[in-house]
């Protein structure tokens, strides 16, 4: 089942979400569910924040469109090292319609989470997977990709999306 894809500036997305506790088969529906919403979109990643549930979920694939799809599903995702800056030139987000700009990232990051079946994991990764890691676990921690942008510029694109709802 496809799920409604919130969109800036829809209070929900700056929740942080609760841990997972429980890895069960709504979880594992909550995860078809998602990545069914991912692939259409497409998208490179989504957390279930953006999805409208207070859960620490991930799902991420960088080569969306690959007939070899590899979907990476995290639980509880924590980054607890990073090291070195890269610029994300042009990043966007489903969240964050019709806009995309430059975030500086860092360029190599530690991750801790769970995998789907709850298995630990620890894994390092670089450029574009960690910029994908990083924006996605923002989302679960109520950051939208806007927040790390000057404010110009984010005031610029606020504007335009309060005179498109206007228009409606
Ligand atoms: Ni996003």
């Amino acid at each position: 089942m496809e799920l409604k894809i919130l969109t800036f500036p829809d209070n929900f997305l700056k929740t942080k979400a609760s841990p997972v506790d429980n890895i069960d088969g709504d979880l594992q529906k909550l995860i078809e569910d998602m990545a069914e919403t991912m692939y259409r979109a497409p998208g490179v990643g989504l957390a279930a924040i953006q999805v409208g549930v207070d859960k620490s979920l991930l799902i991420y694939d960088i080569n969306p469109s690959d007939e070899q799809r590899r979907l990476q599903v995290l639980i509880n995702p924590r980054i607890v090292d990073s090291e070195g800056r890269i610029l994300s030139e042009n990043e966007g987000c489903l969240s964050v319609p019709d806009f995309r700009a430059d975030v500086k990232r860092a360029q190599r990051v530690l991750v801790e989470a769970l995998d789907r079946e709850g298995k630990p994991l620890r894994f390092e990764a670089e450029g574009l997977p960690a910029i994908v890691l990083q924006h996605e676990i923002d989302h679960l921690n109520g950051t939208l990709f806007i927040d790390r942008i000057s404010s110009l510029k984010r005031q610029m694109y606020a504007r335009r999306v309060k005179k498109k709802m206007r228009a409606r």
